[in-house]
């Protein structure tokens, strides 16, 4: 019977232990978590949401209060098309985070960084060269473009001195999606160095839509993309991503020909990950019912989440003075629109409920939008029940190898005494 360990994933003449720690914004996978990856063997992600929000938090930077300084005049306006990030800022944040991240890197694997097209910013081109061009400029293995097609993102960084260098992946849902990413990226003679398939298990966003996600699953998914590799005869790693809980999951997957997996939700209750520890507790709380799949994000993408998270239903002013990741290219994000529509309803009113949209900027800073992978009820037999009634929080060297050396579909626990530590 295999294991994860008998499998490697190659990427540029390396070898790496073929599993990846999906990029978790806003800081939900730290450094700290995917360092852990890294010094593992493996490939460990950062995510650029809300870069210097992030910044501030771990560096004592104030961009933030800068930002929402400047734009203080316009914060009882709805109109936000003012609102813009400055690009300097932008890519000394991103160079702060990434670049302190490498520092600490050892081991034998990889840190990448996880890039959402979808975080436009009110100059979706312009934010997003800016974001990639400094994440290589201070070091980063790879980039992970997600959360869009991402059609013209090598293209904005085609004169990079590390363009052919680092590690560039795409993520995708659909045979589809990569066809017209290949297509475009053809043109630049670069094709991507990895490709991650992510299935409807998966947390985050979903690249299906909301009423027919139910209808695929990741391994037809995943045999509908090797057979087109295979036609066009391109060699690229894909990597499997969405509901892969225990060793045995990824290995169906690694048999088949998966370079390697893209694993996260197993990831959200150790100690290395970002959330705070009573938002652990939630998830693994949290019962199959409870995990639901709606279209409160802004992005217009469906979003998997708790359902108790408190994000759904808050009518908070929108945040874009301070924030403004979501602003598309006209300056407008569809949280206003909901919301205006609501105090418009309710002249007056200062407990303002907004059930449609979510302002996720905000509830994402604060970590008050739990969104999970489809297995987040499985979290309660991966540990310990604490005389308390709480669980107990694992370290992410003991999911790692839990993933890589496990056999028959087995969840090893922790030791108990890390009950007491
Ligand atoms: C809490 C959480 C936050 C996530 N945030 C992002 C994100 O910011 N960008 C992204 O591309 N994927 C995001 N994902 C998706 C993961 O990177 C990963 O591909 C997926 O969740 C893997 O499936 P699994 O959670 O079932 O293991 C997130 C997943 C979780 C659980």
């Amino acid at each position: 019977m295999k294991r994860v360990d008998d499998f490697r994933l190659r990427l540029g003449g390396k070898e790496y232990v073929p599993i990846m720690i999906g990029g978790m914004g806003v800081d939900i996978s730290t450094s700290e978590l995917a360092l852990e990856a890294a010094r593992l063997g493996g490939i460990g992600h950062i995510s650029d949401a809300m870069v210097p929000d992030v910044s501030d938090r771990k560096f004592d930077t104030s961009f933030v209060k800068e930002k929402t300084k400047l734009y203080k005049f316009n914060i009882n306006n709805m109109d936000k098309s003012a609102v813009k990030f400055d690009l300097d800022r932008l890519a000394e944040a991103t160079r702060l985070h990434v670049g302190a991240t490498m520092q600490a890197k050892k081991g034998d694997g990889l840190i990448f960084v996880n890039c959402m097209e979808k975080l436009t910013m009110n100059a979706p081109k312009e934010t997003l060269r800016t974001r990639l061009s400094a994440a290589l400029d201070a070091g980063i293995d790879g980039i992970t473009m997600s959360a869009g097609l991402h059609l013209g993102s090598f293209e904005l960084i085609k004169d990079h001195p590390r363009f052919h260098e680092a590690k560039l992946g795409i993520i995708v849902s659909s045979v589809r999606a990569l066809q017209l990413f290949l297509r475009k990226v053809s043109r630049l003679n670069r094709n991507p160095d990895y490709i991650i398939v992510e299935g409807p298990l998966a947390g985050g966003h979903l690249g299906f839509g909301i009423d027919d996600w139910q209808q695929y699953d990741l391994h037809t998914i995943m045999d509908e993309i090797h057979a087109y590799m295979k036609a066009e005869n391109l060699d690229i790693p894909l990597i499997a991503a969405g509901g892969i809980f225990t060793g045995s999951d990824a290995v169906g997957f690694l048999e088949k020909g998966a370079g390697g997996v893209q694993v996260a939700t197993r990831f959200t209750v150790t100690r290395e990950c970002g959330l705070p520890d009573d938002v652990k507790q939630e998830y693994y709380r949290a019962s199959e019912e409870d995990i639901i799949v709606n279209g409160v994000s802004p992005t217009g993408y469906p979003m998997r989440m708790l359902k108790q998270t408190p994000a759904i239903g808050s009518g908070i002013r929108p945040g874009c003075e301070s924030y403004g990741y979501l602003l598309d290219a006209t300056g407008n994000c569809a949280y206003i629109n909901s919301y205006n529509r609501e105090v418009q309803a309710n002249p007056g009113s200062k407990d303002i409920k907004v059930f449609d949209k979510t302002c996720l900027c905000t509830h994402m800073r604060n970590f008050n939008c739990w969104t999970c992978g489809s297995t987040t009820w499985r979290l309660k037999d991966t540990t310990h029940k604490l005389a308390d009634g709480s669980y107990q929080v694992l370290s992410a060297e003991h999911v790692f190898k839990d993933y890589q050396f496990s056999v028959d579909n087995q969840l090893a626990l922790p030791p108990a005494a890390d009950a007491a530590a």
